[in-house]
This record gives structure tokens, sequence and C-alpha cells, in this order.
């Protein structure tokens, strides 16, 4: 049987909703007109048919994300499924490389998505992006382990009413980390800022300095969630973006005085979120590392011309024969400096060697090459591994807390 694969038309995306509804099971609604339906464009969309039946759906957003001071055009993989009559007939494998040429096309150097299991793409090449912290705190938990509280006094106002100064910090606070969004409107809108029957209104606190705003947290806060005979009300972070220490301590005072609370609960914080480190006890944050986006490089040449960096140095590098993108396959000599770097096809002797999935979590800052060598992922020497990790460190650690 021989399947067609190419975009969906627009006479064809309720088919396209039909997919996403059965496959999610509901998650994104049921029915033709449902989220994954009304998310997409027909020209983002890869699917495969039979006739006129599609047996798989596939889209990716064309999202843009902060990479250590640089930026990266990135294929967002989504609505991601295959009718149970058809799978494992090797549908998704065919999609994701005609995929992974056509991002190559199109100048997306990267691709990423949200899993539903991990299994199913690290066969493509797809390596952890960082990590995503969990917390779970009861309000009079929130003491600092020093005494100082936050001296700034933060303003509440709806979210959407804030959204201006909101979106200059959050562009400031991203500005040198590595897998955050740029959000558009919409995202801030129908994501961030959305505010639900279950969730009530959706709140933000804004700290300002004397000279501008220095941080927000963007949250909901309702009754009867939490078992506890005074405190049953619940906090729900939903993003938190702050510019110096003050205004992120400020916030959290701020929030540590909502006395009917008895647990804030934050999903998606950064591992390198500072508040494990600020707390007088740390065990009542309740702090669980989960599994976030998955992060893969399409285009080895462009993506390293197009992140940012700190480090410098020089070093050949062999990425193993790879049959989904064979224009990175052999060797490349990357040489960083003064903030940029390029990467050219190399004749020279390799210094080390790696499969594609193990320069992703290289290149986005998840891994160290030390670790990396240690556990027999990369083969070279030590010196090269000096030289790769002053390279491909990144300031912040790689998070995306935006669910798409
Ligand atoms: C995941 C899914 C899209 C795969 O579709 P498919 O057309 O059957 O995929 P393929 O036949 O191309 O198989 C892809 C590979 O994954 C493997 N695979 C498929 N389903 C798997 C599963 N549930 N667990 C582990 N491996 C799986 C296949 O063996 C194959 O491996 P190979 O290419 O190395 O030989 C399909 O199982 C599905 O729709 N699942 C439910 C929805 C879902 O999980 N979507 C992903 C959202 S992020």
């Amino acid at each position: 049987m021989t399947f067609d694969i190419r975009p969906a038309r627009a006479e064809e995306m309720d088919q396209f909703g039909l997919m996403g509804a059965y496959s999610y099971a509901g998650a994104f609604g049921d029915g033709a007109d449902n989220v994954v339906r009304h998310s997409h464009q027909p020209e983002w969309t890869l699917c495969a048919f039979d006739g006129p039946t599609m047996a798989t759906s596939y889209a990716a957003f064309p999202f843009t994300i902060r990479a250590n001071g640089g930026t990266l055009a990135y294929a967002g993989i989504t609505a991601v499924g295959t009718r149970p009559e058809y799978r494992r007939r090797g549908l998704l494998r065919q999609i994701m490389t005609q995929a992974f040429a056509e991002q190559r096309e199109r100048g997306q150097s990267v691709a990423g998505l949200w899993a539903s299991q991990a299994a199913i793409y690290q066969r493509y090449g797809f390596a952890a992006l960082g990590a995503r912290r969990q917390y779970s705190v009861d309000t009079v938990d929130i003491q600092f382990h020093d005494g100082m509280t936050g001296t700034l006094t933060p303003e509440r106002h709806t979210a959407t009413d804030a959204l201006d100064p909101v979106k200059t910090i959050y562009r400031d606070f991203i500005a040198g980390r590595f897998g955050y969004l740029h959000r558009a409107q919409v995202m801030w809108r129908d994501t961030v800022m959305a505010a639900t029957d279950e969730s009530g209104p959706v709140w933000c606190a804004l700290v300002h300095n004397e000279h501008e705003p220095r941080g927000y947290v963007i949250y909901t806060l309702r009754a009867n969630k939490v078992k506890h005979a005074a405190r049953g009300q619940e906090i729900v972070i939903r993003d938190l973006a702050w510019l110096d220490a003050e205004a992120y301590r400020s916030l959290w005072s701020y929030l540590s005085q909502h006395d009917l609370v008895g647990r804030i609960v934050w999903e998606n914080a950064p591992v390198d979120d500072p508040l494990v480190d600020l707390l007088a006890e740390p065990r009542m944050l309740h702090h669980r590392d989960a599994e976030g986006t998955w992060f893969r490089v399409v285009d080895l040449p462009q993506a390293v011309r197009e992140r940012g960096y700190d480090g410098s140095g020089s070093v050949v590098v062999e990425i193993e024969p790879d049959t989904l993108t064979p224009w990175n396959n052999g060797n490349w000599l990357i040489d960083a400096a003064a903030g940029s770097a390029s990467a050219e096809h190399s004749r020279g002797e390799a210094d080390c060697r790696m499969n594609s999935r193990t320069f992703s979590a290289l290149f986005s800052g998840t891994r160290s090459a030390r670790d990396l060598q240690h556990w027999g992922l990369i083969a070279g020497p030590g010196e090269a591994m000096r030289t790769l990790d002053d390279i491909f460190h990144t300031n912040f650690a790689p998070h995306c807390p935006d669910h798409y």
C-alpha cells in the first residue's frame, strides 16, 4: 500500500482535528472543531493519506527560540498521531524523514517537541532539553534562610492589563537563555494569560524598582483546593520572570503573604530557579525534576552559526551516519570566538565522535561533553571535551516553559 505524504488541504483540516481528538483522547477537545484543528495552518502540517483517509497527522509550529544570546528558527512539532489500524507500518518515520529535509530547506535549523512517550522520539535523534522543576509548597514554608524578605512591593493587575510590562520583562529575562520561545501575542492570550472556568481569573503581580518593572508572577488563585482545616486556597503559578535577585525575592515574599493559601504549585520552573538555595527548609518545596521538551539539531552548520557563545575554541567533530539528516554526517571543524561560531566540513582527522542525538544534547547546553564522554556517548580525549565544553556551555539551564 502506498501513502501520500503531504500537507493537509484546508478542506481536510476537520479530519486533522478529529485525528487530534482521537490520538489525545479528548485532552484538547472532542469533535472536529477542537484546539488541535484551530491551532494549525494547513501548510504547517505533513500528513500521511491512504486515498482520502488521513492515516497519520503531524504539524510543526514555526517558532523562534532563544539560544544563549542568539536565536534559532525552530520547528515545534505537535499533533502527531497515527490511526491504530495504520500503526507500525513506518508512517511516522516517513513523515519525520521528509519533515527534517523540508525544515532544512525552510531554514529551520532545530526542532523540538513535548513527547507523550520519550521512546517514540529518541530514535529520531531527539535529546532532552533541560528539565522541568515542579514545586508544591505551603505559604508558611516560604521563609528565606538568611531571614531577609523582598523589599519591593508588587502591584497586582489582571494579567491582560499588565501585558506590556510583562512582555518587556520576559524579553529581557529570556535574552541570554536557551530554549525559551519568542511568544506571539496569541500565545500570551491563549496560554499564559487564558482564564478558564476551572482556573478563574489570571492575576499578575509586577515588581518595579525606582526606574522600571523588574519581575512578574502570573498566577491563578482558587478556594477549596487544598485539604486543610484553615488554609484551603491554592495558587498555581503560570509564569514567573525576574531581572534581579531583589525582584525574585520580592515576588516570593508577596506570594507567601497569601495567608489562606495552603499550597502554591509551579509545574514548569527551570532547574536553575534559585528557590531551593534561598529557603530555610527547601525540602518543603517538595521539588521534583520531570521531563521537559525534546530537542534536535536539524541543520548543523546553520544551527552552529545562529547560536550565541561565550567561550572560544576549535575542534573537529565527527557526526556518525544518520539517515534522517545525512547532510550533517561526517567531520565538521567548529570554530568559536568572540560570541559567534562556524562549522565547515573538514577533511581533517576528527578530535571526537558522536551521533546526532548526543550532539543535540551538547549543543543545547543540557549535557556537558565531559559527562557524555564518561557515559560512553562521545569518543575522544579529555582535551577535546574541554574545548567542546568551553564552546557549548550555556549561561543558564536550558528550558522551555510553554506547552504547545
Ligand atoms: C507514536 C505514533 C504516532 C507512531 O506512529 P506509527 O505510524 O505507528 O509509527 P512508525 O510505524 O513510523 O513507527 C515509528 C517507530 O516507533 C516505534 N514505535 C511505534 N509505536 C511505539 C510505541 N508505542 N512504543 C515504542 N516504540 C514505538 C516503531 O517500532 C518504529 O520504530 P523504527 O522506525 O525504529 O522501526 C502512534 O503510535 C500513535 O499515534 N500513538 C498515539 C499518539 C501519540 O503518542 N502521539 C505522539 C504525540 S507526542
